[in-house]
Formats: structure tokens, C-alpha cells, sequence
């Protein structure tokens, strides 16, 4: 039987994760493919590091240059995450001639062009299953699964760490920084944790099956990102009240030109919306990730698995490394491609001209006129209301007034929110948050 030999780098959550997972399935993996898969060396930053996955200190070494340089060394894993040592490493393994896996999503939507293009030179890959979503194979769904269909929606919770929280905050009305404490303990956060909680790691993902689904590399400066620092039990609460559940989600949405000379247009973005309680993402809770793909032939498919943490992960990476071996096998390094421009004709739609329904929260003084002079702005800006609550119970000098409003662009709702701050009954920013109807 043939033998792939492995280069680790980074045995944090996801390496060590790997490293676990193959001696744990190795032997299975290898009669399913006919290749053994055997690790080589490990690096890490700090040998002296207490370790949750008991690594050989044969295999240890603090030298990634050096696992990249082992001629005896076919294969690299990038564990380490991070821009710039990440890059630094695939770009070096490419340069020898070797492939590289990786989980590292940051740095696919900040280089994935230019490792795409180094990987295809030197007549290399990059397989990344583990970048998106964890433990569901939603890259070799889009690639390979869906090839046939033109992608017209993805809804995807794609942060464990953010639905981690969402669903503490909302079933158990858990303090948000106590959680998110939690969800470090258990490797589910990124370093630093800003990344999962304003939004930028679900941008990152959302922007790498956007780019997949449409052929084009969604530019991330584009994507439109919104984190949920902002969410408060309060609003979990008066949603939950509407019928409605608060998550952070991953939107690709595919307009088509009326005009046969213009690009479409595809939605990318990334914020909190308020899902109906009867839609099934509404109901995807703790560190689980789910992703909607609709396609023109297949219609809605739906894909749901952990999100985050080691084993879900080290599942993933065990697929690439899966296709790898194969690869090595066959003597077909580019049997799968990592990413395969196609159609070129689209171009990312700017959050203004996306249109939504939303739930507005505004603090008001309790008196006479106050909703007239609220209404009269909305009125104005051609933005229809569809229910308007003021709860009882609250006391004060202000009271919350929640207002729940018809499809609107979101330049138009912007604007008119402004007007509404500044009326002197009105005591807070106005809250807005976007409702998903799945249309
Ligand atoms: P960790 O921080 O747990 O692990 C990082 C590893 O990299 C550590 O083992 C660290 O060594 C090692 N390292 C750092 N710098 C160097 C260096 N210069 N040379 C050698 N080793 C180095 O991160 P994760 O495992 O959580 O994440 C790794 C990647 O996987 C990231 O890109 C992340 O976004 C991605 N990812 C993470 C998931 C998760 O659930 N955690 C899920 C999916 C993707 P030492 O141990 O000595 O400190
Ligand atoms: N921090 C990421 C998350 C890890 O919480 O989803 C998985 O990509």
C-alpha cells in the first residue's frame, strides 16, 4: 500500500484535532482508500506547551521550515491560522512542490486569489473543506454536488461562536461576555474572538461560498458585515414575543440583470436577522452551523452539523486529506481545483440597494405625538409599517417602541432612522435589525 507522509504545522484545537482523528480512523481511511496516511512531524510555537492531544515528542519540532523542507514529506497541514505565517507557510510548501490543506478561512478571503493562482504554477493544491462550517462538506456540495445548478440563495449560520451565544442568550438568558468565556474554553473561538463576535469570520466564509457559487472572487471589502455585539436579551425577547429568532447569517442572493448587457448582482453580506420561529434555521441552536442552498434545478437543500471545536473540524480536514491521498495516488494533482473562475459576469450589490423587512426598537418619551412625528419621517420616506408595539410593563423616562416595517432599501431605512434619532422624544440610537423572509 502506497503511504502519504503528513506535515503538520499548528496542533492547537484543529491540529491536534487532526492529529487525533487520524490515529484514530487512520487505518479505516486507509482501507477505504488503499493509501496510508502517516503523520511525519508536528510543528508547534512552544514545546513546553501542556496539550490536550498527546503528541509523540519525536514527531515535535518548533522548525515549520523544516517539516516544509523534509524531502520525505508529501503533504502539508496549515493549522497555525493567521494572514501572514499562514501565507508565508503555503506559498513555501508550493515552492516545493508540495500541497497544502487548510482550515484557515481569514486567510483565504484575504490571499485566496493569489494562493489559487501560486497553487496552479507550481502545479500544487489547496483544499480547504474545513474553512466553512466546520464539520458539514459544504465545499464539496457547491463543487461538486451542485455542479449542475445555477445557485440562486445561501442562507447559512456559519459561526458556531456567534450561534453559540444567540442560543444561550435567547434559551437561557445567559449574560453574552459569560458565553462568549464559554465558547473560548471550548475552542470554538477564533484569536482574537472579535472576529467570530463582529461578524468577520462568517464574512469570511460567506465570501468563499459566495465566490464558489458565482465564479467570481467576492472582493471581502464588499461583503457587508454586521456582528452581534449589538443584540441584547431585550431584543431577543421582544422577537421572540413577534415570533421571531435572532441569528447572525451568512447571505448569497443572486439578482439578475433586466438588462442583458449588465452583470448580476449578488447580495453578500453578513448581520443579525430575525427568522420566523417555523423556519428551520430559526431552530439550528449551540455551536451547530446550518447552511440553505437553493438551486435553480434542485431547489432548497439544506445541510446542518457542528459548526466549530476539534472533532467537527479534524472531520473536514480528514476529507481533504482523503482527496490529497488520492491525488498523490492517481498522479492527478489537480483532479479537484480549488477554485474555478466560471460566468465572470457577476459583481457584489451594495448593502444600500438591498431591500429588507426590518424590526426597529426606539426608546421614546411617553406622550401624545410621539408616534405621529415617527410615523410622518417613515411616511415620507416611502417605508410602510406593518405592526407597531409599544409593550406594557415599562416604566420611565423612556419606553420602548418597536415597529416592525415592509420591504424597504436599506439606504432609504438608514436615512429615514437618522431623521427619527434626532427628534428630541426619541432617547437612544434607533435599533434596527433586519427580518429574513427566505423568498
Ligand atoms: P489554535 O490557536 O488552537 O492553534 C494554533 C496552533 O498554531 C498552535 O498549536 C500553535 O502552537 C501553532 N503555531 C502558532 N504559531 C506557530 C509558528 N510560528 N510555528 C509553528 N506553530 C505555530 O488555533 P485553532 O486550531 O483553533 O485554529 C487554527 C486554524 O483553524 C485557524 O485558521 C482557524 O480559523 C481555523 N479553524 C478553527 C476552528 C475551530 O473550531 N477552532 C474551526 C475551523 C477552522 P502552540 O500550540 O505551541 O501555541
Ligand atoms: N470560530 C469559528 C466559529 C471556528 O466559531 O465558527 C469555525 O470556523
Amino acid at each position: 500500500m502506497q503511504q502519504v507522509n503528513i506535515g503538520i504545522i499548528g496542533s492547537g484545537t484543529v491540529g491536534g484535532g487532526v492529529y487525533k482523528a487520524i490515529q484514530a480512523n487512520g487505518a479505516l481511511m486507509a482501507s477505504r482508500l488503499g493509501v496510508q496516511l502517516r503523520i511525519a512531524k508536528v510543528a508547534v510555537k512552544d514545546l513546553k506547551k501542556a496539550r490536550n492531544v498527546k503528541i509523540s515528542p519525536a514527531l515535535l519540532t518548533t522548525d515549520w521550515q523544516s517539516v516544509i523542507n523534509d524531502p520525505s514529506i508529501h503533504l502539508i497541514g496549515e493549522f497555525v491560522g493567521g494572514t501572514t505565517t499562514a501565507r508565508t507557510i503555503v506559498l513555501n510548501a508550493f515552492r516545493q512542490g508540495k500541497s497544502v490543506i487548510t482550515a484557515n478561512k481569514a486567510l483565504l478571503s484575504a490571499h485566496g486569489e493569489e494562493l489559487f493562482a501560486a497553487a496552479q504554477r507550481y502545479g500544487t493544491n489547496l483544499y480547504y473543506e474545513a474553512s466553512v462550517a466546520g464539520g458539514i462538506p459544504i465545499i464539496k456540495v457547491l463543487r461538486e454536488g451542485l455542479i449542475g445548478n445555477r445557485i440562486t440563495r445561501i442562507y447559512g449560520i456559519v459561526n458556531g461562536t456567534c450561534n453559540y451565544i444567540l442560543s444561550r442568550m435567547k434559551l437561557e438568558g445567559a449574560d453574552f461576555a459569560e458565553v462568549l468565556a464559554d465558547a473560548q474554553r471550548l475552542g470554538y473561538a477564533e484569536t482574537p474572538p472579535d472576529l467570530d463576535i463582529d461578524g468577520h469570520d462568517a464574512a469570511h466564509k460567506t465570501g468563499i461560498l459566495a465566490s464558489l457559487a458565482h465564479g467570481f472572487w467576492a472582493d471581502p471589502k464588499q461583503t457587508y458585515v454586521e456582528g452581534i455585539t449589538a443584540i441584547t436579551q431585550q431584543d431577543i425577547r421582544f422577537a421572540g414575543q413577534l415570533g421571531y429568532t435572532i441569528k447572525l447569517l451568512g447571505i448569497v442572493k443572486k439578482f439578475d440583470s433586466k438588462r442583458r448587457a449588465q452583470s448580476a448582482k449578488v447580495q453578500v453580506s453578513v448581520y443579525p436577522a430575525l427568522l420566523p420561529n417555523s423556519h428551520v434555521l430559526a431552530n439550528v441552536n449551540g455551536v451547530f452551523n446550518a447552511i440553505l442552498v437553493r438551486g435553480d434545478i434542485v431547489g432548497d437543500t439544506l445541510y446542518y452539523g457542528r459548526g466549530a471545536g476539534q472533532d467537527a473540524t479534524a472531520s473536514a480536514v480528514l476529507s481533504d486529506l482523503a482527496d490529497a491521498a488520492l491525488d498523490l495516488k492517481c498522479g492527478a494533482k489537480s483532479r479537484i481545483c480549488p477554485f474555478v473562475p466560471h460566468e465572470r459576469d457577476g459583481a457584489v450589490l451594495p448593502i444600500g440597494e438591498v431591500v429588507s423587512r426590518y424590526y426597529v426598537r426606539l426608546s421614546v418619551i411617553d406622550k401624545p405625538g410621539t408616534l405621529a412625528k415617527i410615523t410622518a419621517i417613515l411616511g415620507s420616506s416611502n417605508i410602510g409599517i406593518s405592526s407597531v408595539i409599544q409593550p406594557e410593563g415599562h416604566e420611565g423616562e423612556s419606553v420602548p417602541l418597536i415597529l416592525m416595517i415592509h420591504d424597504a432599501t436599506n439606504a432609504n431605512m438608514t436615512k429615514a432612522l437618522a431623521k427619527i434619532g434626532r427628534l428630541s422624544a426619541v432617547k437612544a440610537p434607533p435599533v434596527m435589525i433586519r427580518v429574513e423572509s427566505f423568498e
